[in-house]
């Protein structure tokens, strides 16, 4: 089953500033603000929605494609990408913006200064499917992750016209969209995915019920964190996945990536909704683990071990057929 992931690509440069802000900022000088903290951390974290949940579903062994838009330093993060199993080559590469960027500086006390630069995203509403398509022979399946907000409109519209099955996983960039956005994400989608505060929104947003909501979207996924998730579906009882518990807690960034890459391998396999969500619960266990969204590793006996002692042997034997392990 050929999967298409879009969304952010990004990276994170995050410096520690080993003093207070406070110390350095003065009240009646922030009209004309000049100042520079010497940082003596810096780590520079491969991100962004869409390059999460590919690099995610290539650890499970599968190949899907990524659709983003990068700029000329993108280069170092393709190759890990690439290393890493996920296919890069409908990536779009603008000449003049530079890959997105989030820049952050904590300091002592907890405090942060940050700033998020769109650059090259911009640019992912310039991204036909059409060639894509073609270059793949076909796209069983395609993820509409945040993103430009055209690019989010686009991508669904597109696949509305050419019948390409989609989820709609508006997540943060919700907070931006009005009305007619939401709706028009998820009209058509066949799953619709957010977390519980995400859930609330879109019912502000769109002035729907969990009801009407589903009249649109025929599965809709919302996931709560370290109380699991629910799977709604049309005309049928509610499904409940819990979690598998982290062994350590390290850091948060990335999980619902993660569930997300774990889902959609379990349904590039043909799995059912809830091993879908068992296998997402695994993934996201090994992200709370590690400190970085796409620094966990695991051998595929291990992952299916591990979903086993949560989720029992049947789905331990299941997905471990898929990873082609005993
Ligand atoms: N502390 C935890 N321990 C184990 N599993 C967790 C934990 N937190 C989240 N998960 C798993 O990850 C899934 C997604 O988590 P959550 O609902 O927090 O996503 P999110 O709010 O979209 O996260 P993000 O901050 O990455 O956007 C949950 O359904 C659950 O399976
Ligand atoms: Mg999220």
């Amino acid at each position: 089953m050929q999967v298409v992931v879009t969304g952010s690509i990004a990276t994170d440069h995050l410096m520690v500033f080993p003093g207070r802000f406070a110390d350095s900022l003065m009240k009646e000088q922030l009209e004309s603000i000049s100042v520079s903290f010497l940082a003596n951390h810096l780590e520079v974290r491969r991100g962004g929605s869409a390059a999460n949940i590919s690099f995610g579903m290539a650890q499970l062994g599968l190949h899907p494609a990524l659709v983003g838009a990068v700029g000329p330093d993108f280069d170092d993060y393709r190759s890990w990408l690439d290393r890493h199993g996920v296919d890069t080559d409908s990536v779009h590469v603008s000449e003049v913006h530079q890959t997105a960027r989030f820049v952050c500086t904590t300091d002592e006390d907890g405090n942060q200064i940050a700033t998020f630069y769109a650059g090259a995203m911009a640019d992912a509403k310039l991204i036909e499917l059409g060639p894509i398509e073609a270059r793949l022979e076909g796209i069983d399946f395609l993820l509409i992750s945040p993103n430009d907000p055209g690019a989010m409109a686009n991508h669904a519209e597109e696949c509305r016209q050419r019948n390409i099955p989609f989820m709609a996983d508006p997540s943060q960039q919700l907070s931006s969209m009005n009305q007619d956005e939401v709706l028009n994400l998820i009209e058509g989608a066949a799953i619709l995915i957010n977390n519980e505060y995400e859930s609330a929104l879109i019912h502000e947003r769109t002035g729907l019920s969990a009801q009407e909501v589903l009249e649109r979207v025929p599965v809709r996924i919302t996931t709560l964190g370290a109380k699991g998730a629910l799977i709604e579906r049309r005309g049928e009882e509610p499904v409940e996945v819990g979690v598998v518990l982290e062994k350590r807690k390290a850091d948060p960034t990335g999980v619902g990536d993660a569930f997300r890459s774990g889902y959609l391998a379990g349904m590039a396999w043909g799995c059912d909704v809830e091993r879908c969500a068992q296998i997402g619960a695994t993934l996201a266990a090994y992200v709370v683990e590690t400190v970085g969204p796409q620094e966990y590793q695991f051998s595929h006996a291990g992952f299916a071990d591990r979903l086993g002692e949560v989720f029992g042997s049947d789905a331990r034997a299941e997905v471990a057929a898929h990873l082609k392990i005993a």
